[in-house]
């Protein structure tokens, strides 16, 4: 090929082409998944706090309680879902735990779980819901960030969280106390 045709030809080449696909596709991935991506990279350490016991959760039976911190923006739910979920812990890998502060403007999730759906909400305050199966992504509504996922482990019977994956409504770090 003269250098005249390679200057004018309307294609690029495959390697050209490969690369520029391979970074759209890799953009589409992350932006097709509200909150996925970036709730998977913001795992933040906590100290560990024994939240529960396998034995005593109930199919769809939320429990509550604070973490990482005592303070308003740490409540949390424990539910069993009864089905295997992103994060899960237990014999299904059906045990999981969220924030119960709304990604969006905080709204109270708490009292709002949804046993048909596996999800949490509508948000009293602008209707979003997470879905419970998919690390708490967006299933409706107003919110963009996944619901932030406390992270599980067990020893024998024993459920501990360990850390959060995704920003706590009302903190500006993960790991940062809140400042009053
Ligand atoms: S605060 Fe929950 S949807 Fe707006």
């Amino acid at each position: 090929m003269t250098q005249e045709a390679k200057e004018t030809r309307p294609c690029v080449s495959r390697r050209a082409f490969l690369l520029a696909g391979g970074t759209a596709m890799s953009i589409v991935m992350v932006q097709g998944i509200p909150g996925l991506a970036g709730a998977a990279l913001q795992r933040a350490e906590y100290p560990r706090q024994k939240i529960g016991s396998l034995s005593a959760l109930k199919v769809d039976t939320p429990q509550y309680f604070l973490y990482p911190w005592k303070d308003v923006f740490s409540g949390c739910m424990l539910v069993k879902l009864g089905v295997t979920a992103g994060g899960g812990v237990g014999a299904k890998r059906d045990v999981v735990a969220f924030s119960t502060l709304c990604t969006h403007m905080g709204g109270p999730l708490q009292g709002t779980y949804n046993a048909q759906y596996k999800a949490i909400g509508p948000c009293p305050f602008h209707l979003t819901s997470f879905d419970l199966m998919k690390h708490g992504m967006v299933a409706a509504g107003q919110a963009t960030e996944s619901l932030p996922q406390v992270v599980l482990e067990t020893r024998g019977d024993d459920i501990y969280a360990v850390g959060m994956m995704g920003l706590l409504y009302g903190y500006h770090s993960n790991l940062a106390p809140v400042q009053r």
